[in-house]
């Protein structure tokens, strides 16, 4: 059985409630941290652990923390990036729905140690009953002495709050989350500056995913050494991952950084195997907006070594053999489901999405939206397939931010590892589909080997 670290209380009945999370050991961190240490000695532990944010792009979280601008008499800020818009990944929203007061101790800690009096946990719009609950947590904080003046006699003062989007994935791009919280229209800034020498209001910021923040609590409990003894290589302690698509026990899970993929989908502690006796076709282990892997690469490197979950391992090979860990957005594909129909879906997605400022993604994700659809409709030629591979390839690091990245990245690698179905779609439109509006793979297979 796996460690938990950030999970393990998830299951206690009423631990929502304050007086039930500290009965179990919670909050003990603080005096502690807020006693016994000085704020860059947290910093130290957290660089110590070798914790990597989770929010997708995987920067080292000390490191982050140590850029942080304190030549300045402004204010500094701490955000909580709990926007998780990302299809696929619904982490975020467990953690905070089941074991709010761990979010809020994680504040606490991080804000003691960036210098932050004044933080801010900014949530996806549509994550109402979450905020709930969160704003609750936080009176409860208040009334023990945990937020508010003089936090434990340390001499240190916090005010937290809980700050609505209003349902834009791009407000989760750390930049935009500022702009909207700031109240103008959530349009992502050009870095540099970086948040963490010119953020929110212009003030030193720093922006931190929600299990990034969770993770500092046992992380200060046991020490950024026994952190980082977690996991494989840079990929150190336990990630959430939330398992989706045609699985026996699709859900959030723990994992310890590291085990393969295979004991992920097939372990019973995880997902439990395919359901309905069909095969594995594919995988997206990372959320929308990483790489689609196929089969054949998903359980094995370049190399012959078994893939595993680390950012390193779902990395190996680029993305000519590879994928990224992303936001532990796991989506497993059986041998019915389209890719053409999928990637389409998540296109329509990234074109609705996208703000509008740069014109290849404002553009070009309503093209390919456009020429996925009408690939998926019986209505695409060989010609649209080269001209989405184009189109895909002039968004890619033309963008403000990378909202235009993950936009191309799914079609691309559709396209890499899946042309024939592709080609299919385009050479036999009336045959793709069977009365259930699943693909055929006996026609895919029988194409595949006679092409
Ligand atoms: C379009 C877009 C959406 C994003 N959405 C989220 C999100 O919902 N949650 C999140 O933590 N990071 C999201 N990110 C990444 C953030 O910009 C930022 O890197 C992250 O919050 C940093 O936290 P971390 O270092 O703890 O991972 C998004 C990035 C992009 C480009």
């Amino acid at each position: 059985m796996a460690r938990k670290l950030l999970l393990e209380l998830a299951d206690i009945p009423q631990i929502q409630n304050i007086d039930t999370y500290i009965s179990h050991g919670g909050y003990r961190s603080l005096e502690k941290a807020l006693k016994k240490m000085t704020p860059d000695e947290i910093t130290e532990e957290v660089k110590k652990s070798g914790l990597r944010g989770r929010g997708g792009a995987g920067f080292s979280t000390g490191l982050k923390w140590s850029f942080l601008d304190k030549s300045t008499d402004k204010p500094r800020y701490l955000l909580c990036n709990a926007d998780e818009s990302e299809p696929g990944t619904f982490k975020d929203r467990y953690l905070m729905e089941k074991l709010p007061h761990l979010l809020i101790e994680g504040m606490i800690l991080s804000s003691y140690a960036l210098g932050s009096n004044t933080s801010y946990i900014y949530i996806r719009g549509e994550y109402m009953f979450v905020l709930r609950k969160l704003e609750k947590a936080i009176q409860e904080a208040y009334s023990k002495g945990f937020l508010g003046k003089n936090i434990l006699n340390s001499g240190f003062d916090l005010d937290l709050y809980v700050h609505p989007g209003a349902g834009a994935y791009i407000c989760g791009e750390e930049t935009a989350l500022i702009e909207s919280l700031e109240g103008k229209r959530g349009n992502p800034r050009i870095k540099p500056p970086f948040p963490a020498v010119s953020g929110l209001w212009g003030c030193p910021t720093i922006v931190n995913n929600v299990e990034s923040i969770a993770a500092v609590v046992p992380i200060i409990n046991d020490g950024g050494d026994e952190y980082a003894k977690i996991g494989l290589g840079k990929s150190t302690g336990t990630k959430l991952i939330s398992a989706s698509g045609n699985i026996q026990k699709p859900g959030v899970y723990e994992i310890d950084m590291g085990i393969t993929v295979e004991e992920f989908i097939y372990s019973d502690e995880y997902c439990g195997g395919m359901k309905d006796g069909l095969e594995l076709k594919a995988c997206v282990p990372g959320g929308s907006s990483v790489p689609i892997l196929p089969r054949h690469l998903l359980f094995r490197e370049s190399n012959g070594d078994s893939r595993r979950m680390t950012y390193e391992s779902l990395s190996e090979g680029g993305f000519t053999s590879g994928s990224m860990l992303g936001s532990g957005g796991f989506i497993v594909y059986d041998e019915k489901q389209c890719i053409v129909r999928n990637t389409w879906n998540f296109a329509r997605f990234y074109h609705h999405e996208s703000c509008g400022q740069c014109s290849p993604c404002r553009e070009g994700t309503g093209w390919m939206e456009r020429i996925l659809h009408n690939i998926e409709n019986g209505r695409g030629t060989e010609d649209d397939i080269q001209l989405l591979w184009q189109v895909q390839k002039n968004i890619e690091g033309n963008t403000i931010c990378p909202l235009g990245d993950a936009a191309a990245w799914p079609v691309a690698a559709a396209i890499r590892h899946f042309r024939h179905e592709f080609e299919y779609h385009v050479k036999y439109p009336e045959r793709v589909f069977d009365a259930d509006h699943t693909y055929q793979p006996e026609i895919q297979q029988t194409y595949s080997l006679t092409t």
